[in-house]
């Protein structure tokens, strides 16, 4: 096993990341970022790593949220985003101060999903999104991507898409499937008006 995130495997390929994944699709976080009842100027990316994810999105100031020194740093030095170290199961962020916070090809490597999905209804404002882009286990291709993590000896735990959404809901945020396949997109809009427009 890599241990508790996959951490030690992150840090050791933090280099190579970059090079050997495809971009990440920003039409289908856009879609995700429209559900937002509120305009998205703060962006928490969690388990954002080198921010490839973040890469793909123009507009709001984006933070990088990640166990990994050398994902971090890879963000830093390569992309200039801000990149904090953190548990995404005890985010360093005060309650309801950002308008999105987004969890991309991450989520299965997280050890505790509730806690991570609880953080993140917690520092949402109201009317904030939580957008997910996961790989759905009961597609051919998620089946095949879940032996070949688990061959490489990571902890993944993936979750179907309706069962995700269920998840959300549990967290208090209204749930929405955006997308299926393969990769999947699934959002949760935090309750409120978010009529002020932000801060
Ligand atoms: C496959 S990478 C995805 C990175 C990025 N979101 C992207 O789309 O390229 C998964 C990331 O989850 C991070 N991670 C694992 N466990 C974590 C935890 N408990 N809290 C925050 N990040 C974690 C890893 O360090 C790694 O950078």
């Amino acid at each position: 096993m890599h241990g508790v995130g996959d951490v030690r495997f992150f840090d050791r390929i933090a280099p190579l990341y970059d090079r050997v994944m495809p971009p990440a699709s920003g039409e289908a976080l856009a879609a995700g970022f429209d559900r937002a009842e509120r305009p998205i100027r703060r962006l928490l990316d969690v388990g954002g790593g080198s921010g490839r994810a973040a890469a793909s999105i123009v507009g709001p100031e984006i933070t990088v949220v990640d166990v990994s020194f050398g994902m971090l740093a890879r963000a830093r030095e390569q992309r200039g985003l801000p990149a904090v170290a953190g548990d995404a199961g005890r985010l360093p962020v005060c309650d309801g101060v950002v308008d999105a916070v987004m969890i991309v090809d991450a989520l299965h490597h997280l050890p505790d999903r509730t806690a991570a999905l609880g953080e993140a209804a917690r520092v949402l404002a109201p009317g904030g999104v939580l957008v997910v882009r996961e790989f759905d286990p009961e597609h051919p291709l998620g089946r095949a991507l879940e032996a070949a993590e688990h061959a490489f000896g990571m902890g993944s735990s993936f979750v179907a898409p309706d069962a995700l959404a269920d998840e959300l809901s549990a967290a208090g945020l209204s749930p929405a499937v955006v997308d299926r396949g393969f990769g999947y997109t699934v959002v949760g809009v935090k309750p409120g008006t978010g009529m002020d427009g932000g801060r």
